[in-house]
């Protein structure tokens, strides 16, 4: 994409960051990634879906490019990312040029479930945090069509455990409702055994799963993965100064950090929440 469009975003009038839709304005405030499982659940997944040096990789909803230069750089491999909004692949065009990463990487605006690619042009398909605001059932079969026989799917998204005391269980409802109004997004928390019939219903061999719970995930490690303090502060100063300026944004945001609050930092939920890795092979 051209730098003359990432200037013009750059650009953009209040009125109009108002208007963007959730994932162009996370861009816009330039939200460096959303897996709350950090790199090591990333470096967890790759592995289960064994990507080494040289597989093609695609990363769909790839956000601002965090996990593509990451696995990039940390695998030697070439990947391949698309987003569906168009902000998220202007950061992560200007991310890959930061990182002087561009041979490595490539992104694309697309849609998960139409994508751009010919049959069997991938070794592995990767999701992070993305699969759960899709239907499963449409977008396997779309990530299937792109995967070489004997390649990988592999997602690393959130999850609600299958046991649930009641109590608990109507807390999660509610931070999830809450998330949905905020973003304006389907998001849904599957269960582990809903994650894995998903998997098998598309047919995929092999299927691995793993659950990260939240109550076990270090927030320090998070902090340092995303970029830092100083990188977090950066990002948090701009949502301030947004805030401060539109009343509009600010009722967005303050939203936003409600519904978080209600399900990432109640004690009794994140016991039964958490990142779920789950990987199978397309036969
Ligand atoms: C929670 S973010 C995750 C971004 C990134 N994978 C990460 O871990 O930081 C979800 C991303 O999925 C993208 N997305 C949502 N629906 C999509 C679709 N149908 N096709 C492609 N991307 C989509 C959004 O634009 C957003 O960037």
């Amino acid at each position: 994409m051209g730098n003359e469009k990432k200037e013009e975003k750059e650009k953009l009038t209040i009125e109009e960051i108002e208007n963007l839709e959730y994932y162009d304005f996370m861009a816009h405030m330039n939200a460096p990634f959303f897996n709350l499982g950090g790199f090591s659940s990333l470096d967890q997944t790759a592995e289960m879906c064994k990507i080494s040096e040289g597989k093609r990789v695609l990363s769909v909803g790839c956000g601002t490019g965090t996990n593509s230069i990451y696995l990039a750089k940390n695998f030697d491999c070439y990947v391949v990312g698309v987003d569906i909004a168009e902000g998220m692949i202007l950061k992560a065009e200007e991310n890959a040029e930061k990182e002087e990463i561009t041979g490595q990487v490539e992104f694309k605006v697309g849609d998960a479930y139409n994508l751009q690619f010919e049959d069997n042009s991938f070794d592995v398909v990767i999701t992070s945090f993305v699969s759960q605001f899709l239907d499963l059932k449409k977008a396997f079969k779309e990530f299937l069509r792109v995967i070489k026989p004997s390649g990988y799917l592999g997602i690393n998204e959130m999850y609600k455990s299958d046991e649930i005391p009641e109590i608990v269980a109507e807390k999660i409802e509610e931070g999830v409702n809450s998330l949905r109004d905020a973003t304006e997004l389907p998001l849904t928390l599957y269960t582990p055994t809903y994650w894995k019939k998903a998997f098998e219903e598309a047919s995929l061999i092999d299927i691995k799963l793993e659950e990260l719970p939240y109550k076990n995930i270090s927030m320090k490690q998070l902090i340092k993965d995303i970029g830092g303090f100083k990188y977090l502060l950066k990002v948090l100063g701009r949502i301030i100064k947004y805030a401060w300026k539109s009343k509009k944004l600010r009722k967005r945001i303050g939203l936003l950090s409600k519904a978080k609050k209600k399900l990432f930092r109640n004690k009794e939920a994140k016991k039964y929440i958490g990142c779920v890795l789950c990987v199978g092979k397309k036969p």
